[in-house]
């Protein structure tokens, strides 16, 4: 404001034409510094999802949430055999008895740093987030930026996994997890809004 009022007392007090330059270039470049203040809010919504649950509402939650889309993908994809929890030596009972497996994923999130607010979506195992998505934390971090996780489930609530992301990364801001099972597109609306 004070550079603008600068250059209209230059206009009006002197007519000289290398003046009126000089007021124009100060005049664009205060336009272009109040450009740069109204930086974008940049949201991302990553999801893991093995059956196609949770990618549904992801993807219903991105719109609502005017954010980018990003699958969590497995280096190597889970099959039918594997997702089968009654058996003790399948693979994601393996990986869920062992709390520090990392299953390997594709690192292809560009610019995961230039996100304000991150989504994180998954499926429940076993009470909890599947490992996978403790190597996408791990992997880009998100140290001091806000994130908001949900996820879909057979009826298992979120509770053990709010506490074990405060706990495992506490360098990250949670915000408390949603379970979205059937949730409608009116519904994510209210809670994006909710923030
Ligand atoms: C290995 C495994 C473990 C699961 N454990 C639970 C559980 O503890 N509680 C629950 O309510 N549902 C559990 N489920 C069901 C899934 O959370 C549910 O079907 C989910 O919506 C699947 O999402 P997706 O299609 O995105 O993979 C489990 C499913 C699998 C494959």
């Amino acid at each position: 404001m004070l550079i603008l009022l600068a250059v209209f007392e230059i206009l009006n007090h002197n007519d000289n034409m290398k003046k009126l330059a000089f007021a124009a270039a100060i005049m664009a470049l205060a336009l272009t510094a109040c450009g740069q203040n109204k930086k974008e809010m940049k949201t991302l919504v990553a999801y893991f999802s093995a059956t196609g649950t949770t990618e549904a509402v992801a993807k219903d939650l991105a719109k609502a949430a005017g954010a980018t889309l990003y699958e969590i993908k497995p280096e190597v994809k889970y099959t039918d055999a594997d997702l089968d929890w009654r058996d003790k030596q399948s693979r994601s009972s393996i990986e869920m008895q062992d709390k520090s497996s990392r299953p390997a994923i594709v690192k292809d999130l560009k610019d995961a740093d230039s996100y304000d607010l991150i989504y994180i979506g998954f499926p429940v195992w076993w009470y909890t987030a599947p490992t996978i998505i403790n190597t996408f934390i791990e992997a880009y971090g998100f140290k001091g930026k806000t994130v908001r996780f949900f996820a879909t489930s057979g009826g298992s609530d979120l509770a053990k996994a709010d506490k074990q992301f405060q706990e495992q990364y506490p360098e990250i801001n949670w915000k408390p997890g949603k379970l979205l099972n059937g949730a409608t597109p009116e519904d994510l609306a209210a809670w994006v809004k909710a923030k």
